[in-house]
């Protein structure tokens, strides 16, 4: 199989972790060994991006962030991905490099963090979760849990509309990434998720 490493991405809200969980199931039941994970990831970087981002102060502010979720993402490959991936899992991770690119791109540009992230694996197949940022917020509230600070309508827009400019970057880069519409039930939504993968596989 050509795609092992494959990135699900979207606004928050937007249905990637319960995403991710089903994909997984879905490709243990044809016979992959799949490894799940997410970014921040579990590693001793991402735990502490975690925290900051859950900071109500804020103290770790926006224009350091892309060089921490870089130094996380360098972690997590050398730590978890590239060892399961070469020991034969299908890797799925919740949120990689696309999301980076995405909010991060707000703070300092696109190519600035396109730059800082140059060195770093691309996905096999990237999922691009699209969803109205007015539902994900509508989702966010419904859960009641603390908001991060990207939580708040105005940038579930804004981030959502930066990911239309990494919809062409990463294409014009050759690689394979799929929108999928991320609207109505999870049993629909996780349809429309395997349908792109099995193409993927496919191809
Ligand atoms: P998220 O997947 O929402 O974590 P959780 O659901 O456990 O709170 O990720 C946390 C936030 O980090 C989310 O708002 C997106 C943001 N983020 C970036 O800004 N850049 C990145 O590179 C990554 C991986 C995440």
């Amino acid at each position: 199989m050509q795609t092992r490493f494959i990135a699900i991405e979207g606004i928050d809200g937007s249905g990637g972790t319960t995403q991710v969980a089903l994909l997984a199931r879905w490709l243990e039941a044809r016979g992959q060994r799949v490894h799940t994970t997410a970014e921040p990831s579990a590693g001793p970087v991402g735990r502490f991006l975690r925290e900051a981002l859950r900071d109500p102060q804020q103290r770790v502010g926006d224009a350091v962030l892309p060089y921490l979720f870089a130094a996380d993402r360098r972690d997590h490959l050398d730590r978890e991905i590239m060892p399961r991936l070469e020991d034969g899992h299908c890797v799925i991770s919740d949120r990689y490099l696309h999301s980076s690119l995405a909010y991060q791109s707000l703070v300092m540009g696109l190519a600035a963090v396109s730059e800082l992230n140059a060195r770093f694996r691309a996905p096999d197949l990237t999922l691009l979760l699209d969803l109205d940022p007015e539902v994900c917020l509508q989702r966010i509230l419904a859960r009641g849990e603390p908001r991060d600070r990207f939580e708040a309508l105005d940038r579930l827009r804004a981030v959502h509309d930066a990911y239309d400019g990494v919809v062409v970057l990463a294409r014009s880069r050759g690689e394979r990434l799929v929108r999928v519409d991320a609207s109505g039930s999870v049993d629909q939504v996780h349809a429309r998720v395997v349908a792109a993968v099995d193409e993927a596989l496919l191809a």
